[in-house]
């Protein structure tokens, strides 16, 4: 059977950052572990603080990926409370910060066919989540549990520096937050130390073309919402 198509690679930086988007449904093909290796190690050029390079991450595939899965699909199914061991949102929601998250929940769920209100539709689309979407590589990152503010920024671009390498490959990706959500799952099934903080997932691999919330394209603020020139 000829391979499904998926999306084109990206060109150059540009275009790698540009066609970034967060995608929420994979095709069941593996990603060949050279490529993921060299996405990895480009990555890992990503600059910190004086070279500490924080980031650690377990990379998951096959038959433990499937365990990884199941796991936390059950802890979700479970109604499992969330283990996360940082604050990622703010704990008081306020504008500007509370309509984007709206704006872009609501446009996701559209096209997932989840109705306003819908709270078992919704629970669903999050629990979608565990899957990694149905990706063929599931991501876990943590950080040793020492280290300071400053890390986690460096961390970030780390991050970034994976998704848009894996554009340049043709590959997709999805940050997830939620998979932190259930970190005692993740230490059992991967072995993660107490010193180490789980930071978050990603889910990678190529993009499902007929996946409807895949036309996710979220929007950003103008330039003059956020940045102040100081200029003759
Ligand atoms: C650190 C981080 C964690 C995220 N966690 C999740 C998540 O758990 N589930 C999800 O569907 N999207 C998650 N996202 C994706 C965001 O919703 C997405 O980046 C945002 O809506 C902007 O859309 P875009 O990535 O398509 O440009 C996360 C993004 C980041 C940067």
């Amino acid at each position: 059977m000829p391979e499904q198509e998926s999306r084109p690679a990206a060109g150059s930086a540009a275009e790698a950052i540009a066609s970034r988007r967060s995608i929420r449904g994979f095709l069941d093909r593996p990603v060949p572990r050279p490529m993921l290796e060299a996405i990895l190690a480009l990555a890992a050029r990503a600059p910190s603080g004086s070279n500490i390079q924080p980031w650690k991450l377990h990379a998951v595939t096959g038959a433990p990926l499937a365990r990884l899965k199941a796991a936390l699909m059950a802890a979700h199914d479970a109604g499992a409370p969330s283990q996360r061991e940082y604050e990622y949102y703010p704990t008081a929601w306020r504008e500007p910060y509370l309509a984007r998250r709206r704006q872009v929940g609501w446009q996701l769920y559209a096209l997932a066919g989840v109705a306003r209100g819908d709270r078992e539709g919704g629970l669903r689309q999050q629990g979608r989540n565990f899957d990694f979407f149905g990706a063929p590589v599931g991501l876990v990152f943590t950080i040793d549990r020492d280290l300071e503010q400053g890390s986690w920024l460096d961390y970030g671009m780390f991050l970034q520096s994976i998704m848009i390498a894996a554009r340049a490959e043709g590959l997709d990706t999805c940050p997830q937050a939620a998979i932190a959500n259930y970190s005692d799952v993740l230490r059992r099934e991967l072995g993660i130390p107490a010193t180490e903080t789980v930071v978050c997932g990603m889910a990678l691999g190529w993009a499902d073309p007929d996946e409807p919330a895949n036309r996710l394209v979220s929007e950003r603020a103008p330039l003059q919402d956020f940045v102040t020139f100081h200029a003759d």
